[in-house]
């Protein structure tokens, strides 16, 4: 668990998920779901069950090469990272993140604290050596917080995502982590 300040002075904890946390994570994923259109699914569309969401964090938490870390204000979560390298041993030691904040909590910092958290970790994991990730390609916010922390552009996905019948393209990302 960590404690860090934001652009306004405000202070958020960031730490690892527990599985008591999968009730609340799941509240918070049907509220970003209807807050934007960028992740992976859209309103309603997140179906798991506090149980299965239980047996995920704890699953990931597991893992020596993946991390499930939320921010918190006040003991209410309003960001969330959730990072996963790859299973079998060639492909260990690279992984994807998805990442969110609560809209109301938008451009405070939160999103490049949970990112130089991720960083931090992979650093010290002495497994993972490279971050990669996929953004919609007008995804002008996240794009800019990426390139800020020092992710390339590796190449471009068409046709990725497909929302109210018109497809968006992706961005490949990656941080070499070494
Ligand atoms: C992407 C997301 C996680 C970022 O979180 P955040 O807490 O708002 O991020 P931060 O405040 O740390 O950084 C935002 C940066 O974007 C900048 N920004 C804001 N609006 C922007 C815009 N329209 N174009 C470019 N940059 C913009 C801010 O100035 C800030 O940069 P700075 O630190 O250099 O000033 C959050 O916006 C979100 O949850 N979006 C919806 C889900 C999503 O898109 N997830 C990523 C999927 S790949």
């Amino acid at each position: 668990m960590t404690q860090v300040s934001l652009k306004d002075g405000s202070i958020i904890t960031i730490r690892k998920a527990v599985s008591s946390d999968a009730k609340e994570v799941l509240e918070y994923i049907h509220k970003i779901s209807s807050e934007s259109d960028f992740l992976t699914f859209g309103e309603g569309e997140f179906h798991r069950t506090i149980e299965q969401q239980k047996n995920f964090i704890y699953d990931i938490a597991k893992r020596k090469n993946a991390l499930f870390i939320v921010a918190e204000i006040d003991g209410k979560i309003v960001g969330n990272l959730n990072f996963s390298g790859g299973l079998r041993p060639r492909m260990a030691h690279t992984g994807e993140f998805g990442l969110s904040v609560l809209q109301e909590y938008w451009g405070k910092g939160i999103g490049t604290k949970l990112i130089k958290n991720l960083i931090q970790w992979c650093k010290k994991s002495e497994t993972i050596r490279k971050i990669n990730l996929k953004v919609r390609n007008d995804n002008h916010l996240a794009i800019h917080l990426y390139k800020k922390l020092g992710f390339k552009q590796e190449g471009i996905i068409t046709r990725d995502f497909l929302v109210d019948n018109r497809f968006y393209d992706s961005i490949f990302m990656g941080l070499t982590i070494d």
